[in-house]
């Protein structure tokens, strides 16, 4: 076991109408002037939009908008962000949408308190002193930014994707509806059910320091996301199931399940960041096309966490420990399948050619300095490699 810091501060209020809040909590935090930052258009028709600016009014707030938040999205719209809020003097940003808004949201708060280029805090030239406060009313349950220290946009000019992680950027509040939730297609909800299952699976498959109580919630949260992902399949509109994953999705992503180890293995969301970079493609459906060729090329220098997963994930029962860990490794490609996922780069639907797996290969491990992973540690050769096969 490895010495932690675990930082969840962010307030999360949870439930039924609770979008009503945002004015006060706003307010509460100290915003006086927002920006109201939004998607491509579904929180203005499902009236998500006019009910926080309601609510805002009531708080005496004032406020402008900024909307057209693109999946991955894009640096250029931070800058229009910045410009905007710096005209109007914002001092909080409140982010209405999914992870693509809340990670728009951060970087215009990078932007806004701190002075020069914001992409230097992307590209890893510089590291941001400060951050404006930034709250946000989640509308799907998938990235985890609402909770996360990270915020991820892409420099669409050069199809760069890239992070920036740190405390700084941490939501002061989080508000979470479920009901917000049953408006996505089907393909976004699997996508995030994805996402989240593969937050917590990057924590888990590492080489060491993984304690029981970890391992324990981790492997109750997959089952549960695992669960409730078929029901929505079928059910989209079961307000217990979106609220099960709504939770899993913040709780897989706010750093509870990697307490302990030695600080997880993220090669799929890097390979993954360089996918969507490239191809624009939606981040979850990304990771499950990519998961079990990578899981194929690892399992075997990770044997014991493949097959622990194998065992208490899949149910996976007796056998030898290569043999259980593959059939955890396929059972988990079914269940892809089974809530119409990709489990691979063809099936996402694009053809990359030699020199793009080259070209994404060479990207991803500059990216990471070189190296990257813990249950197998992957240079520019194995991650060509695993984007090939
Ligand atoms: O733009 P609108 O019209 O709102 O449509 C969005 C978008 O097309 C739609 N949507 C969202 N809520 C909806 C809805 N449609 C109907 N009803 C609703 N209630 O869903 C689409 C996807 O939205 P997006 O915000 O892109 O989804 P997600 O939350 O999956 O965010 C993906 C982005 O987050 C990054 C990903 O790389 C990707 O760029 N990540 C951020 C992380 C973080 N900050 O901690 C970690 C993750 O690993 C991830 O990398
Ligand atoms: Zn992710």
């Amino acid at each position: 076991m490895y010495n932690f810091e675990f930082y969840a501060p962010t307030r999360v209020v949870f439930g039924r109408r609770t979008e009503s809040q945002a004015g006060a909590l706003v307010k509460e935090y100290g915003g006086t002037s927002v920006l109201i930052h939004y998607g491509g258009g579904s929180a203005v028709r499902s009236g998500l939009i006019q009910r926080v600016r309601q609510s805002l009014d009531e708080a005496g707030v004032s406020y402008v908008e900024l909307g057209g938040v693109v999946p991955n999205p894009h640096l250029s719209l931070v800058y229009q962000g910045i410009e905007l809020c710096r005209k109007a003097h914002v001092d909080f940003v409140l982010a209405v949408g999914g992870g693509s808004v809340i990670d728009s949201a951060k970087a215009i708060a990078y932007g806004l308190a701190n002075d020069g280029d914001v992409w230097d805090f992307y590209c890893g030239k510089r590291k941001p002193q400060a951050c404006m406060p930034v709250g946000c009313v989640l509308t799907i349950a998938a990235a985890g930014s609402e909770m996360s220290n990270s915020s991820v946009i892409t420099k669409e000019d050069e199809g760069l994707k890239r992070s920036c992680n740190t405390n700084l950027a941490r939501a002061k509040f989080a508000i979470m509806n479920p009901e917000l939730t049953m408006t996505l297609p089907d393909w976004q909800t699997q996508a995030g059910c994805t996402d989240i299952m593969m937050h917590t699976m990057e924590r888990y498959f590492t080489q060491g320091g993984n304690m029981e109580i970890t391992d324990s919630i981790a492997e109750g949260l997959l089952r549960t996301v695992m669960k409730y992902a078929v029901i929505l399949h079928a059910h989209p509109e079961q307000y217990e199931a979106r609220a099960e994953i709504m939770w899993a999705g913040s709780l897989s992503h706010n750093g509870l399940t990697g307490c302990g180890n030695d600080g997880g293995d993220f090669s799929c969301h890097k390979l993954e960041h360089e996918l969507s970079g490239m191809f624009d493609v939606t981040h979850g459906a990304g990771l499950a096309a990519i998961w079990g060729t990578w899981a194929r090329y690892v399992y075997r220098d990770c044997l014991p966490r493949f097959v622990r997963f194998a065992r208490q994930v899949m149910g996976v029962s007796e056998g030898p420990d290569d043999r259980v860990a593959l059939a955890g490794i396929e059972q988990m490609e079914s269940f892809y399948h089974s809530i119409g996922m990709p489990i691979s780069i063809h099936e996402l639907g694009i053809t990359p050619t030699d020199d793009q797996l080259k070209q994404m290969a060479r990207l991803c491990a500059r990216g990471c300095g070189g190296h990257q992973g813990s249950a197998k540690v992957l240079d520019e050769e194995d991650m060509y490699r695993i984007y090939k096969a």
